[in-house]
């Protein structure tokens, strides 16, 4: 059975360019209660644990430098199948590939600089969202 909670970050791009507002608006548009959220600078360290799974990628370091370059907002999202419907609404990884109309599509600046991560899995959901919040800070229904 598919999840009901995915993990997001705006990312560092998106809130430079004063984004957070219409991307929030948007995700609640399509049915998402936002249950937990921050606003947090992750440094290099808590960056680089974020995305442990892509440390043997080429891209990594540069990865890390990006995601700890500025602030971010942490949100858990709720719906029913989350992370398929969130992935849907952010678009392809690379803005150039995002469909019209997407997050990514709309506010991303290039496949690094891609103004919002969602879960890719629901393991990883749940693994993200202990990452960034505790129970206490949870507030589902
Ligand atoms: P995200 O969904 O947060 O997960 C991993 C991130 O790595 C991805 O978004 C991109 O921002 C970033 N990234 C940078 N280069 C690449 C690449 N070549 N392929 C996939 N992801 C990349």
């Amino acid at each position: 059975m598919s999840g009901n909670i995915t993990l997001t970050m705006i990312k560092p791009d998106a809130v430079a360019n004063n984004y957070i507002g219409p991307i929030l608006s948007q995700i609640n548009n399509a049915g998402f209660r936002i249950i937990a959220m921050k606003m947090t600078h992750l440094s290099p360290a808590k960056a680089g644990q974020f995305y442990a799974v892509h440390k043997e990628r080429p891209f990594y370091n540069d990865l890390v430098k990006f995601m700890s370059s500025g602030h971010i907002v942490a949100a858990i999202l709720e719906k029913d199948n989350a992370v398929e419907d969130f992935r849907k609404l952010i678009g392809a990884t690379n803005p150039a590939e995002a469909a019209e109309g997407t997050i990514r599509k709309q506010f991303a600046e290039s496949l690094e600089r891609n103004a919002v991560h969602g879960s890719d899995s629901d393991d990883n959901a749940n693994i993200e969202a202990d990452f960034f919040f505790s129970q206490l800070e949870r507030f589902s229904g």
